[in-house]
């Protein structure tokens, strides 16, 4: 989280959280950086930590003319089903299901249109709705479906292969592109650009209820929200709207039953101060190094103080100000992979995303899709730009009132990534204030265990879970299987990216 976010992956562990490295030097005094100055270093950042990635989006955000697309004048929702052959055996569980994908046009916005996949589930339509944001802030969910977690991969000829561990396997599993000007989803006006949590997840509220009502079947079944990265911001939020929602007997009731963050950032103040732990337990820097970079917590602690109370350009500078921790660490520590320290970012390059660029601007996958000419915004650097006077905010705080209405929660996190690293998790997991405070911190943890090999530590009380991946397994084909009874769904990642053989992402 030193910067934000995308994405990751459960074996190692997973997360992109784009970092923004920009040098701590450029700030000398922290009352003087101005909006100005902290907007510009951070949109440079974002494009080069997109191109880390090895995309390059043609425009910095979606901002597409009304007249691009061609279902401007639709109706609320554009669907279209999906036929995008994919090779290989989808499994024996299915018979038939629908593979979706379309826009929503957002009633609380100028002119937004919301992309999103939706994959009915292989196995039984009654499974749990289960709806995926990745991080970034400002990166497709693209970048979880193709790599992650959703029903398909891509080859390298660009042929879609079906994914043995999508959790479309267990789940009717929706993927959405937001925030506006991410991914597919658009807009013609400025204002609709988002820059809070409040206006991320009104829109997200808005898209469920369209999806809700034009998918009546699906509105009896659980719910649950997931993501990872900077989607730690993104999920308490959106999940205290829909809370909300269901307690003001607002729109469609939302059967929200819990939601899960992998490797996310949630509470700043807390996670930004594990940095320089984390970095010296797996020596990444030495002692004289943490003792060093120690001296930066207090005036990151105090500048994130001022953001809660001040707001606007206080925010963005605590952005500055924290992220020379991340930045001083990695200056130490070189070009290690922050999503796996025990990799190496080779060339420019930490991971290769750009078959999903390539496929997304095939013209039978757009016709497919009914994109139209709207451009694919793989990562949008002006997004992230957007989005940064939210970063340094605590969504912690939301969390006690859903955990006391039985809504459960999960944050899992992988041993390696630096960047929104299992400690800082931990930490704030634990401090976090609620009934079942005391008892989460006196819990056991025991062995998480998948088809009876340890792949980490587990911890729960009530509906509050902390998991910790230590082991990707040794094996290729072996999969992470994350399965809580009390959510009826499994979670299957491949093991495919750090830790295994890597093949994939
Ligand atoms: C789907 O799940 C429901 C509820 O668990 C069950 O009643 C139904 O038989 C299942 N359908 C199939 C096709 O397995
Ligand atoms: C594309 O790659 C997949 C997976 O490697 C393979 O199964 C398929 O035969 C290839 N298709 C073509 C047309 O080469």
């Amino acid at each position: 989280m030193a910067s934000s976010t995308l994405f990751h992956i459960l074996s190692s562990l997973f997360i992109f959280c784009l970092a923004s490295s920009f040098s701590y030097a450029a700030y000398p005094n922290n009352n003087q950086v101005s909006l100005t100055s902290t907007a510009y270093l951070p949109k440079l950042q974002a494009e080069k930590l997109i191109r880390g990635l090895n995309l390059f989006p043609k425009s910095s955000v979606n901002t597409a003319a009304a007249g691009d697309h061609a279902s401007v004048s639709a109706p609320k929702l554009v669907e279209k089903q999906l036929s995008l052959n994919p090779l290989g055996d989808p499994g024996p569980s299915v018979q038939e299901f629908g593979h979706h994908a379309g826009y929503y046009t957002l009633p609380h916005s100028q002119s937004a249109r919301m992309f999103y996949f939706f994959f009915e589930s292989r196995n039984n339509k009654s499974d749990p709705v289960v709806i995926w944001l990745t991080g970034g802030p400002g990166c497709s969910s693209e970048l979880a479906l193709f790599y992650e977690n959703g029903p398909f991969h891509i080859a390298n000829n660009l042929s879609l292969v079906w994914n043995d561990y999508g959790w479309d396997k267990a789940s009717n599993l929706l993927f959405v592109d937001q925030p506006t000007g991410t991914g597919f989803s658009y807009t013609s006006d400025k204002d609709d650009i988002r820059h809070d949590e409040e206006g991320v997840s009104n829109d997200l509220y808005d898209f469920l209820q369209a999806f809700f009502a034009e998918h009546p079947q699906y509105a009896k079944n659980d719910f649950y929200i997931t993501g990872e990265s900077y989607a730690g911001h993104y999920i308490p939020a959106f999940a205290s709207r829909v809370h909300k929602g269901n307690k003001e007997k607002q729109g469609i009731h939302i059967n929200l039953k819990g939601f899960a963050i992998g490797n996310g950032l949630t509470d700043p103040a807390i996670q930004y101060k594990e940095y320089t732990e984390y970095a010296l337990n797996m020596r990444l820097i030495k002692q004289s190094d943490y003792e060093s970079i120690n001296k930066l917590i207090p005036t990151c602690e105090h500048a994130i103080k001022t953001c809660e109370s001040d707001g606007g350009d206080a925010c963005s500078s605590s952005y500055a100000v924290c992220n020379s921790i991340f930045n001083k660490i990695l200056g130490i520590a070189g070009d290690v992979n922050y999503y796996d320290i025990r990799k190496k970012c080779e060339g420019d390059l930490c991971y290769d995303f750009s078959n999903m660029e390539r496929f997304l601007n095939e013209k039978s996958v757009r016709e497919a899709l009914g994109v139209g000419d709207i451009d694919f915004v793989s990562c949008s650097s002006t997004v992230y730009e957007a989005m940064l006077m939210d970063w340094m905010r605590n969504f912690e705080v939301g969390i006690p009132t859903l955990l006391e209405d039985g809504i459960r929660v999960l944050i899992y996190a992988g041993e390696y990534d630096l960047i929104c690293n299992w400690l800082g998790n931990s930490k704030w997991v634990h401090a976090m204030e609620w009934s079942g405070q005391k008892d989460f911190g006196a819990a056991a943890t025991v062995p998480f265990k998948v088809d009876g090999a340890e792949t980490g530590q587990i911890k729960s009380h009530g509906p509050l879970t902390f998991l910790k991946v230590s082991f990707c397994l040794f094996l290729e084909f072996m999969m992470l299987v994350i399965w809580f009874p009390w959510i009826s769904l499994k979670l299957r990642y491949k093991c495919s990216r750090a830790g295994c053989k890597g093949n994939l992402p």
